[in-house]
């Protein structure tokens, strides 16, 4: 069987890390018969600048043929003054609406090597291993009615944080499946205090729980989680929340591990279907300086082999082989202590020649 992977390396950094995850997914092929057949394709940025739209037809048709999809990461200050429907944004917005892909799984992991990497103190952080379950296709982000308006001479502009009982059920099924499989528990983050929407999150969440009674469920507000994040991050095993929310917490999660350089994401759809990037973004202030760090984008890798191509094991070496790296020492920019790191295609190159010795 032949496995279709789309990769979309957009903007920034994003082409030089996807080069990396290219290059090894092309030595795991050929090592192990995996049967992966590349595609290319145009998204961001990039794709405004060649063809007039962040989200192409044929970047969309070619999603459309794949398993699963590889994404670098979209924007920079070029585009910044666009407004939101014609920003590179736009077009991993679309992508992530038009598959459904309303899972996104941010895992947020400190590896032993990297405790003196992250800003907390060790005993804050040492061992932490957490899961932002956040939900990807609705709340402000795709809530009607929005726009810019101006009425008697004064300019407003509304978003709308909405979501309905169905969309709540499926994502809360999600965070509880996880966590099933791992510490047993889910924090589910809102404010519930203030807002409606959050209201209604939290009675469908607290409902769907029923059927889970291995699993401890608790509540919090968003501004207490931010805090909570911080000051005992270790307290925490799938948080579950909605789109924004996610957002600004998964990259406070982010930096506790160090950098937010080694965090990867998987959005899913009900049918495993994936689009699988690191959650950097395309930092264009370190973009074409061979500095940035490849990993977020080979855990997105091991994350792919895992949940849409079904090879655990494949995932597993992947992750052992960047956990031997950094276990030699090997640093880039944003995990070293000192001045002496390593590059992009240099760290990329160490991880593959370990993968080489597995079978
Ligand atoms: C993320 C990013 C995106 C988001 C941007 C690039 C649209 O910040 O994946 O967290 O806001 O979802
Ligand atoms: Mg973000």
């Amino acid at each position: 069987m032949t496995f279709k992977l789309l990769l979309l390396p957009g903007d920034g950094i994003g082409p030089e890390v996807v080069a990396q995850a290219e290059k090894t997914i092309l030595q795991l092929n050929q090592q192990f018969s995996l049967g992966i057949e590349l595609e290319y394709a145009l998204v961001g940025g990039g794709a405004i600048d060649k063809t007039g739209t962040p989200l192409p037809e044929i970047t969309l048709s070619l999603a459309k043929d794949a398993h699963a999809i590889l994404l670098g990461a979209v924007g920079g200050p070029q585009w910044d003054t666009r407004n939101p429907n014609e920003r590179p944004e736009k077009g991993l917005l679309q992508l992530r609406k038009s598959f459904n892909l309303f899972a996104n799984l941010r895992p947020a992991i400190l590896y032993a090597e990297l405790v003196n990497a992250s800003t907390l103190k060790p005993e804050y952080v040492t061992d932490l291993d957490l899961m932002i379950i956040r939900e990807l296709t609705g709340g402000l982000y795709f809530g009607e009615p929005r726009g810019v308006e101006i009425k008697d001479k004064i300019k407003s502009a509304r978003n709308t944080m909405v979501y309905d009982e169905t969309e709540i059920e499926r994502i809360a099924k999600v965070a509880f499946d996880i966590a099933t499989k791992r510490g047993k528990k889910v924090c589910s983050v809102d404010k519930a205090n203030v807002l409606e929407v959050s209201q209604l999150w939290r009675e469908i969440v607290t409902k769907v729980h029923k059927q889970y009674p291995t699993i401890e469920l608790s509540h919090m507000y968003v501004d207490n989680a931010a805090m909570q994040l911080i000051q005992r991050p270790k307290q925490f095993d799938v948080i579950l929340t909605e789109n924004v929310f996610g957002d600004i917490l998964s990259d406070s999660a982010a930096m506790l591990t160090g950098s937010i350089g080694m965090l990867p994401s998987a959005s899913m759809n009900d049918a495993q279907f994936g689009l699988y990037e690191p959650v950097h973004g395309s930092a264009p202030d370190i973009a074409g300086k061979d500095i940035a760090n490849p990993i977020a984008t080979l855990l997105s890798v091991a994350m792919m082999f895992k949940y849409s191509l079904h090879q655990p094991n494949i995932a597993n070496m992947l992750e052992d082989a960047i956990k031997q790296v950094l276990a030699q020492g090997l640093r880039t920019k944003d995990i070293a202590k000192d001045a002496s790191y390593v590059g992009t295609e240099e760290m990329g190159h160490a991880i593959r020649k370990v993968l080489l010795k597995f079978n």
